[in-house]
């Protein structure tokens, strides 16, 4: 098996995944900023992409191109086999509510939190977005309500930020008390842009974890869709890890010399 990348030029996304497809490609995954033409451009959806209005996932079939969006998924898997953070019955706090929230919300909803608050810079944007799965938080019984940043509510077991803001540099300003000591707080990017974003958990008290794990899960659920197997996913992040510090560590170190070009993952 072969997967590579393929830099799609921005006007031309559709006309570059068909000129893959049509050398006999199985599949394909999408990357930022092209899932929500993605999502336009396949005849036939997944459930959970249909809800998020985002595909990172296309397995070209004979009669069209199937759509998925295994990134919550993701995210969920990695929160509770590799974090070991059961989301039962948990407080989960989400932040953003752009692509990357939207394919959080189904997954996390299907794990049963006590509650799931979705904080956004533009509150409307949030409000907006969770009103397109409120039948399936109510079906599943759980309280899905949208707030913003400054005033999200208190003690939450774990929080995910799938804002952009760590490729600002920046970190969402939230209130203390917004964690519980010792919650999970994860970002879904990784590499140095993090770095911001896991002092100031580290800083609440909480567990900070970054987005490769959940990088890694989703290209295992991608691969189902794919070939119809689930591969281990242990020794690919095992290995990823080891090259991702090493890549923060000089970055960091580059920074100290004041050669630091600010760059992120
Ligand atoms: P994506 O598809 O990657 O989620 P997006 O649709 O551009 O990208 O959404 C980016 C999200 O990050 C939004 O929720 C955005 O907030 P707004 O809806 O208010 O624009 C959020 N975001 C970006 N920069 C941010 C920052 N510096 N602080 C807080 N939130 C930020």
């Amino acid at each position: 098996m072969d997967y590579t990348r393929i830099e799609s030029p921005l006007d031309r996304f559709v006309a570059t995944v068909r000129a893959f497809a049509d050398g006999g490609a199985r599949g394909c995954n999408v990357t930022v900023p092209f899932k929500g033409e993605a999502f336009a451009a396949c005849t036939r959806l997944s459930e959970r992409a249909r809800r998020a209005e985002a595909v990172n996932t296309i397995a070209f079939e004979a009669d069209g191109w199937f759509g998925d969006n295994t990134d919550g998924a993701g995210l969920v898997r990695d929160i509770e086999l590799n974090a070991g953070v059961a989301l039962r019955g948990k407080r989960v706090l989400v932040l953003g509510a752009g692509g990357a929230a939207a394919g959080a919300i189904d997954p996390l909803l299907a794990a049963r939190p006590a509650a799931l608050v979705v904080a956004n810079r533009t509150v409307a944007r949030a409000q907006a977005m969770i009103e397109r799965f409120a039948a399936d938080a109510a079906r599943l019984e759980v309280p899905l309500s949208a707030t913003t940043l400054e005033a999200p509510g208190a003690s939450f077991d774990v929080l995910v930020n799938a804002t952009a803001a760590s490729m600002q540099g920046a970190v969402p300003a939230l209130p203390a008390g917004t964690l519980k000591p010792g919650a999970l707080a994860l970002d879904m990017m990784y590499g140095a842009a993090t770095l911001p974003f896991l002092r100031w958990a580290r800083g609440q008290g909480a567990i900070a974890r970054d987005g490769l794990g959940m990088l890694v899960e989703q290209a295992s659920e991608a691969y189902l869709v794919w070939m119809g197997v689930r591969p281990s996913t242990f020794q690919v992040l095992t290995e990823l890890r080891r090259e991702v510090d090493v890549a923060v560590a000089a970055a960091q170190a580059a920074e100290e010399n004041g050669k630091g070009t600010g760059a992120g993952a």
